[in-house]
């Protein structure tokens, strides 16, 4: 199984030689018994679970506690003092909190680079009406790339990159919905936040504080998770020397599956499916009865309730007093209440974020290209940090075909 890779320093594994089985090792195939069978069980559990596979400084997770740090500092703590999405870029891109003129700079550079190379625009009106937003957002953060023309890899390059791919996702996701639903474009508002910026260019309208504050919240909330599936991906390509915009639309891809973030969206299906909240524990009931995966439950980390689901749970509560309209908050607790008891599963952050995001008024399928939104905060933070000290991420497989089969010529087969 994989075996535990340090950047940089020269050391990529903890096992002796000597229990390395390797596909690619003669060594091993010249002394292994001529047999068609695996050479050896695995040493680890499968999906890479506890592996160590990078050092790190950006993101802490204890997931006994349900504790969530950025850069030392505990999420609830960056929540409830009131921090703004881009006060959490900075920390993540720079390891410490912007003083006043610091955040002022910050955003205004944010703000600079939220428009799109006009050919990404363009091409984005020749994707399909309906085509999925992450297949178009992925699609259109790869093409940024054709349209930046700076190959160096100096840290200075780079960190524009970061700027450019934090800015212009949002710009994307924002442009992709008015084309997908023939609505004109809303070109960006430098004068707004990140987040009053984009549900701007969603709807045309400059939200109201409150509004801004919750999808701030949801931002900040998204925005790093230490070795998810899709960071772990942007960091793999990263430590090739690819480029940024590879390493962030590799990043996309993985964050599309319903088990990564397209759990959002799942979510929010099924509560449209489930109705009302009387009939939420009987269609749960039968899920687990079908062993159906219930989207939103279950972390690979957390074994505790996910710290991030307690602000979404208090906000998706919140949004529904605001429109007047609380179902889709208790359909939530029931489900959650019924799950907890049968099945010993927390909601993780897809769970309420569905419900928040529907109570915004935003369509289900860009659920997931929000969680992009945020994300690529954290994402280009950590490809900051592995060219930073890079070293190839290059793990092992188990091997567990036949090894010495005799090869028959195509004529004789
Ligand atoms: C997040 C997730 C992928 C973690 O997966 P994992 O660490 O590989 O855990 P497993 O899928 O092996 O699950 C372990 C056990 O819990 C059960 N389980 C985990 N999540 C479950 C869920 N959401 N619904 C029902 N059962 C679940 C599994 O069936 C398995 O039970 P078993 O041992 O009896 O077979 C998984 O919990 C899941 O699929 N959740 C739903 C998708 C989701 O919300 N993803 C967003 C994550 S932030």
């Amino acid at each position: 199984m994989a075996t535990e890779v340090k950047n940089g320093n020269g050391k990529a594994t903890d096992k002796p030689a000597s229990e390395k089985i390797s596909s690619t090792s003669p060594a091993t195939a010249a002394t292994a018994p001529a047999t068609s069978t695996a050479p050896e069980k695995s040493q680890g559990k499968a999906g890479l679970e506890d592996i160590v596979a990078a050092t790190s400084k950006i993101c802490f997770i204890d997931g006994d506690e349900g504790r969530l740090v950025y850069r030392g500092y505990d999420i609830h703590d960056i929540v409830n003092g009131g921090a703004c999405f881009e006060e959490v870029i900075y920390l993540l891109w720079h390891d410490k909190f912007p003083n006043k003129s610091e955040l002022a700079d910050f955003r205004k550079l944010l703000s600079q680079h939220r428009r799109l190379p006009r050919e990404v625009v363009a091409h984005l009106y020749t994707i399909p009406n309906n085509a999925p937003p992450m297949e178009a957002l992925r699609t259109a953060v790869s093409e940024l790339a054709l349209y930046d023309d700076d190959e160096r890899m100096t840290p200075e390059a780079n960190y524009l990159k970061a700027v450019k791919l934090l800015s212009q996702t949002a710009t994307i996701v924002a442009f992709d919905d008015c084309i997908r639903n023939e609505r004109d474009l809303v070109q960006p508002d430098p004068s707004l936040s990140h987040a009053a910026n984009f549900l701007y260019m969603l709807t045309g309208k400059v939200p109201d504080d409150e509004l801004v504050r919750f999808f701030d919240i949801c931002l900040i909330l998204h925005a790093d998770h230490e070795l998810n599936a899709s960071t772990f991906t942007a960091r793999v390509i990263a430590a090739t020397l690819s480029d940024m915009y590879s390493a962030i639309t590799g990043a996309i891809g993985a964050l599309k599956g319903p088990l990564h973030g397209g759990a959002n969206e799942q979510v929010m299906k099924m509560l449209v499916e489930i109705g009302d909240p009387s009939r939420a524990d009987g269609y749960i009931k039968s899920a687990i009865s079908e062993k159906k995966k219930i989207m939103g439950f279950g972390h690979r980390v957390y074994h505790t309730e996910d710290p991030r689901a307690t602000h979404l749970r208090k906000m998706s509560e919140a949004m529904g007093e605001r429109i007047g309209n609380m179902k889709w908050y208790e359909m939530s607790r029931r489900i959650e209440a019924f799950i907890l008891q049968e099945k010993k599963l927390y909601p993780n952050v897809d769970f309420y974020s569905a419900s928040v995001y529907y109570l915004m008024g935003i369509q289900m399928d860009l659920f997931t290209p929000i969680f992009a939104v945020s994300r690529v905060s954290g994402w280009t933070a950590h490809v900051l940090e592995q060219y930073s000290n890079n070293r190839l991420i290059r793990p092992m497989a188990e091997y567990t075909g036949p090894t010495h089969e005799k090869y028959v010529p195509l004529e004789s087969r």
